[in-house]
């Protein structure tokens, strides 16, 4: 998509409008974002994933046998569902894009934003009634919904000690005032973009509503700090330390003093403001996988020359599903590919190619050191065989 068009998908705005003037600042409602949306699963199909090992899934019941706001977690069986009541509740499962590829083709249609901000695609089926209560979330998210209809309310920007129902497992606001003019009935291929921390509300008003999120991540101070120092702290070395050449007589040797403070500070500070690290640390972060443990080492190193022969008799190899690509410029046509939390150094033709969504075939081998790449990325488990699907990803 030319960035400067206007699109559909952002409701007549172009991308360049669409970042400049709404996100991350105001929610902004698009009917017929998805013209002629036909939902890439249905409810059984959701609930089948509800129910498999390893995949993040929870009901919410309004009205639980254990009392208000009740929340399960998966994996679930067929007995949790028939339990059920009529109406009020919600199925929500986690990362649906790893499992499902029409789910994933999805964030094609968000290329305008970095894919490494981008987090899962989480999808809720709701019988007539069913909700998660009106909250907060922390993330950019965009609401698409798939079938059916959702009523969706919002109650403006809320400030982050905005107090919650008290005791439940939910982080429910405790009090939510709809603004009269963000309320609307959402219809299949309608979107609705939040800003992080915009207060929301959205119920079922139909039996086949579903509604995929397509959730961003965007990593807290708090959680930046302590990473990156510890990322810094293990490449320094032991000599490396508080030092006071120079230092003046003391006058109260029990004094800590204000140019002992400077020192420290200078020390760490210098240490840290590191840019070729800063870039090392934050392509690692920004592409570790959402769940770690699907990622599914290979159990014998892979042969190079085998693998280079199989491409060459046609076969492609495939990113394993969750797996995340980027890549930055290391000058002089070299570049850090990030896969998966990891930074390999090779030629930047090569890593643009492995962060793209181009097939991984034959033609990559023209590009010098693909094969040791790639040998590498399949017994990491980043790449597999298609054939492989069923044993390693299914
Ligand atoms: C839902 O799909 O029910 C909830 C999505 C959200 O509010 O973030
Ligand atoms: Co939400």
């Amino acid at each position: 998509m030319a960035t400067d068009t206007p699109s559909a998908l952002l409701g007549g705005l172009s991308a360049e409008d669409f970042l400049r003037d709404v996100w991350q600042q105001r929610p902004l409602l698009i009917r017929g974002a998805f013209p002629d949306f036909e939902s890439p699963l249905s409810p059984d199909e959701l609930a089948g994933l509800a129910c498999e090992d390893n995949i993040e899934a929870r009901l919410v019941e309004e009205h639980g046998s254990d009392g208000p706001w009740q929340v399960s977690h998966g994996p679930f069986d067929a007995a949790a569902f028939a339990q059920l009541a009529e109406r009020d509740w919600s199925l929500l499962v986690q990362a649906v894009d790893h499992y499902v590829p029409e789910v994933a083709e999805l964030l094609e249609q968000f290329t305008f934003l970095p894919r490494w901000r981008l987090d899962d695609i989480m999808v809720s089926y709701a019988p007539p009634g069913g909700s998660v209560g009106p909250h907060v979330d922390q993330y950019d998210v965009f609401l698409i919904q798939g079938s059916g209809q959702r009523r969706w309310q919002l109650g403006g920007k809320v400030p982050d000690d905005a107090p919650i129902v008290p005791g439940i497992d939910l982080r429910i606001l405790e009090s939510f005032a709809v603004d009269a003019d963000q309320d609307w009935v959402l219809e299949p291929g309608d979107m609705l973009y939040l800003p992080p921390g915009w207060a929301h509300h959205g119920v079922s008003q139909s039996d086949d509503c579903m509604t995929f999120s397509v959730g961003f991540r965007a990593p807290s101070a708090d959680e930046s700090i302590t990473s990156f120092a510890d990322y810094v702290g293990e490449l320094q070395t032991t000599s490396h330390r508080y030092g006071d050449a120079g230092i003046a007589p003391c006058e109260d040797p029990a004094e800590v003093d204000d140019a002992a403070l400077a020192r420290m500070r200078a020390l760490i500070l210098d240490t840290l403001d590191d840019p070729a690290q800063l870039a090392q640390w934050f392509g690692r972060v920004m592409t570790q996988p959402k769940y770690v443990d699907q990622l599914v080492p290979n159990d014998h190193p892979s042969d190079a020359d085998e693998l280079v022969a199989a491409l060459q008799d046609g076969e492609i190899l495939e990113r394993a599903p969750g797996s995340r690509f980027a890549w930055r410029s290391l000058g002089n046509d070299r570049a850090t590919l990030f896969v998966d939390g990891d930074g390999l150094n090779c030629s930047l033709a090569l890593a643009r190619r492995m962060a793209s969504l181009a097939p991984v075939d034959a033609t990559i081998l023209d590009l010098p050191g693909a094969s040791v790449l790639l040998t590498r990325l399949v017994d990491t488990g980043s790449l597999g065989w298609p054939m492989d699907d069923e044993e390693e990803w299914g």
